[in-house]
């Protein structure tokens, strides 16, 4: 039975009307002041503190007040957000810290954080110009300026979205329908007139090349790993003899991918002489240069990182080198009809300008958030020259690192590229067994063990990489906050918990 009071025709609505998530003005400024407050001061104890704490999920749920239901009615905002403020500073891991050195997670630029807010505040839907006309314009301006950034042609057309896995895989997709010799967003992977696709990729290239494969139907069999040489970088002649035997089998290669600062290393394919290649055989040619791309800007970088113009389709990581606070990444196709020829569609209830850049159509987003703002922001506060500078700093912190690492006596320097170094723990007793099966298990397990404790406690934050099946511990810097101090305390810090770890372990054992 309906309850009459209820029903749409007989509710009222207030006039005016009080919505219970309406602020006045007054009381969003004083928040919003409250705010600030106290995230400055906390941001400003960040680096005395440690980078992370060690805490048991359950542990934090129940700190938190995370197993309550949904409650049925609202609070104060002023409280919620200095708990939620308290909470999340005292909780958390701080990759702005200036001792966090671990997988490739930037220090967030403040413009960073001040431009999301204010792109919250005036919440443009980025994916087309009717809806948010400043922002669209804005966003082809950072687009264009990254291009410049990193020498590739300011014609080059682009989009942000949420990082480098999603600009790997617009790019991805923009070969895949440049590469089909069929309708392949129509007619898909399989059925009349389709062939098998294949990718070709270096055994070091980051792992949204299984999820590019696998979310666009050529399936992760499609990917050929080709084999790298003792420097980690693609071997250009297996290269050449997989695609031939491929096309020898009837199948059509889709593209090549070249890395630009591989994940785990850091190394640089050598694009050029694989654009020579694909230009060769007239193939796409993809550049995943998500951690490495905007090194390119810098004379420290190698050569083979300057060529990025080269490439069909460049993946750059705003949320890496350029200091944006996640999410931020960037996907650059040098042909922009490709990606209107990718992704567009003309659903009968859009009516937008089709003189002006509509964002639907080149990614696969529909509604987009403004996140080009704090690109855009940071790009015009530190200046071309700024950027420069910054890279170029974390290149030879990451330099000097390798060098304090080499001149302890308890470790060894395994790698050291653009601005990642790695290292393993080896304490002189082991030195004489490097290379035996005995002393590497024992070393792979005493590094792995270590990791986790450096991890749990956050003196300093590293994290691993297993370089001809060795286990490292790996540094990786981009971080504008990171001082000449904390790299030199590095080696120091990991070699007293190390000791201690081993005779954690040796008491664990007793006889071993
Ligand atoms: C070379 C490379 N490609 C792609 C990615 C994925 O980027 P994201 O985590 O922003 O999706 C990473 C992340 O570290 C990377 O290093």
């Amino acid at each position: 039975m309906s309850d009459a009071s209820h029903s749409p025709t007989s509710a009222s609505v207030d006039a005016p009307r009080h919505a219970p998530l309406a602020i006045d003005a007054d009381t969003f400024r004083a928040l919003g002041h409250q705010l600030v407050d106290q995230v400055a001061a906390a941001l400003a104890a960040v680096p005395h503190g440690p980078v992370t704490r060690d805490q048991a999920p359950s542990a934090l749920r129940q700190a938190l007040g995370l197993n309550g239901p949904l409650p049925e009615e609202g609070a104060d905002p002023a409280a919620l957000l200095t708990e939620a403020t308290a909470h999340l500073f005292q909780h958390s891991l701080f990759n702005g810290h200036p001792r966090f050195f671990g997988y490739i997670t930037a220090s967030p630029a403040p413009i960073g954080m001040l431009a999301d807010f204010l792109a919250a505040a005036v919440n443009p839907n980025v994916g087309s110009f009717t809806l948010s006309p400043a922002a669209t314009e804005i966003e082809a301006q950072t687009v264009r300026w990254i291009a410049e950034f990193i020498g590739v042609p300011a014609s080059t057309g682009g989009l942000l979205v949420s990082g480098g896995n999603m600009a790997n895989i617009v790019g991805f997709m923009a070969a895949r329908a440049a590469a089909a010799d069929w309708d392949v967003r129509a007619a898909g992977m399989a059925g009349q007139g389709t062939r098998r696709l294949r990718v070709y990729a270096s055994k070091e290239t980051h792992t949204w090349l299984q999820k590019a494969t696998d979310m666009t139907g050529l399936g992760t069999d499609a990917i050929r790993w080709i084999p790298t040489g003792a420097d980690q970088r693609m071997d250009l002649a297996a290269l050449r003899t997989q695609l031939d035997a491929d096309v020898a089998a009837g199948d059509r290669p889709c593209c090549v991918i070249g890395t630009a600062g591989s994940v785990s290393t850091g190394v640089v394919d050598p694009l050029p002489a694989i654009a020579e290649l694909c230009r060769e055989r007239g193939l796409w040619f993809h550049v995943d240069g998500a951690y490495g791309g905007f090194a390119a800007a810098v004379e420290e970088s190698p050569d083979d990182l300057k060529a990025l113009h080269l490439a069909d389709s460049v993946a750059v990581d705003p949320h890496k080198w350029l200091y944006a606070p996640l999410e931020a990444g960037c996907a650059l196709v040098r042909d922009p009809e490709r990606l209107t020829a990718a992704f567009s569609y003309h659903p009968p209830y859009y009516h937008f300008d089709e003189r002006a850049t509509n964002y639907v159509d080149r990614g696969p987003q529909n509604s987009r958030g403004f996140r080009a703002l704090k690109v855009w922001l940071a790009l015009r506060q530190a200046g071309a020259a700024g950027y420069r500078r910054m890279i170029a700093d974390d290149i030879r912190l990451s330099r000097l690192m390798a060098d304090v690492v080499r001149q302890h006596p308890e470790f060894e320097c395994t790698s050291q590229a653009l601005s990642i170094t790695t290292f393993r723990y080896l304490p002189e007793d082991l030195r004489a067994g490097v290379g035996t099966e005995a002393v590497e298990r024992e070393l792979d397990t005493l590094n792995r063990a270590l990791l986790d404790v450096l991890q749990r406690e956050g003196e300093v934050f590293v994290s691993n990489a297993v370089i001809d099946g060795r286990y490292v511990l790996r540094a990786c810097i981009v971080n504008f906050r990171t001082e000449r101090t904390d790299v030199e305390a590095l080696p120091g810090i990991i070699a007293r918990r190390a000791r201690r770890l081993r005779d954690e372990l040796r008491q664990a054992t007793p006889g071993a």
